[in-house]
């Protein structure tokens, strides 16, 4: 079965990458919508015409299930998504929220992403649902996608900016932390710095590829061929090959669509 991946840029290979880690002969199809990047700054309304169409682009490319690795999309359009499509469909939310709560002793727990993922209500929504105890503390953290995208990664500015957006959560006592962005996994060790090891640090693109992984696996459809995976998007601007190397580790060949 070819897992289909989607994003709004690049930021989604954080989630690939993963998945690639454990499951490794799995094809998979990645889509990253460069052309139309960001999506944390963009309505509701959008978002679920962006990841429909997201999703119908890997469905027509043979995707058997779906990965929404944006948690701008995840936050808005998983539950349309699930209603409109015949194929399993996966997102950073749910694993993320399942192992916040797993760690959580005190119950406050701590959300950073963009505007639209902290201002869509997803967490304090299923968290209230699950543990109607526990409190939900969002931060969105608008600069440091392009931060992670210049490759600021260990600059002074951006342990800066880290420590102002992690403030008012250290105030709030949280004792987990969810990264609630594909780009944060990036900034993980910085993260972990400044809101101190005593706080438990949530990363989605492992838990969503564990999800992933026991479900082909409860299933019966662990490949262990040799397609190849494949990676699209929606535009190759200057620095987009720059970008994605930072973020694989290596270089992969684009095709855009
Ligand atoms: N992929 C987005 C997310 O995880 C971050 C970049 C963007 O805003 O498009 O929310």
């Amino acid at each position: 079965m070819k897992i289909g991946i989607f994003d709004s840029g690049v930021g989604g290979l954080t989630v690939a990458k993963e998945i690639k880690n454990l499951l490794p002969n799995q094809p998979i199809i990645y889509f990253g919508d460069t052309a139309r990047t960001p999506y944390g700054t963009k309505s509701r309304e959008t978002l679920l015409t962006y990841a429909k169409e997201d999703a119908s682009f890997l469905l027509a490319q043979g995707a058997g299930l779906i990965v929404i690795a944006c948690h701008s999309a995840a936050s808005t359009a998983t539950d349309v998504l699930k209603q409109s499509l015949d194929v399993p469909v996966f997102e950073v939310v749910t694993p993320s929220i399942n192992q916040a709560l797993a760690l959580t002793r005190s119950r406050r727990i701590g959300l950073i992403g963009t505007r639209a993922t902290v201002s869509s209500g997803i967490y304090e929504q299923k968290i209230g649902a699950l543990e109607p105890q526990a409190r939900v503390i969002g931060q969105p953290c608008p600069l440091l996608v392009p931060l992670v995208e210049e490759g600021w990664l260990n600059a002074r500015e951006t342990r800066m900016i880290v420590k102002k957006y992690l403030r008012p959560l250290k105030q709030q006592k949280i004792d987990t932390l969810v990264l609630g962005c594909t780009h944060y996994p990036l900034l993980k060790k910085m993260i972990q710095e400044k809101i101190g090891k005593r706080t438990a640090v949530v990363d989605p693109s492992l838990e969503v590829a564990r999800a992933v992984k026991k479900y082909l696996l409860e299933n019966g459809f662990v490949s262990n061929g040799r397609e190849q995976d494949k990676y699209f998007v929606s535009d190759i601007g200057p620095a987009t090959e720059d970008i994605v190397r930072r973020f694989m580790g290596r270089k992969i060949e684009l095709v855009k669509v």
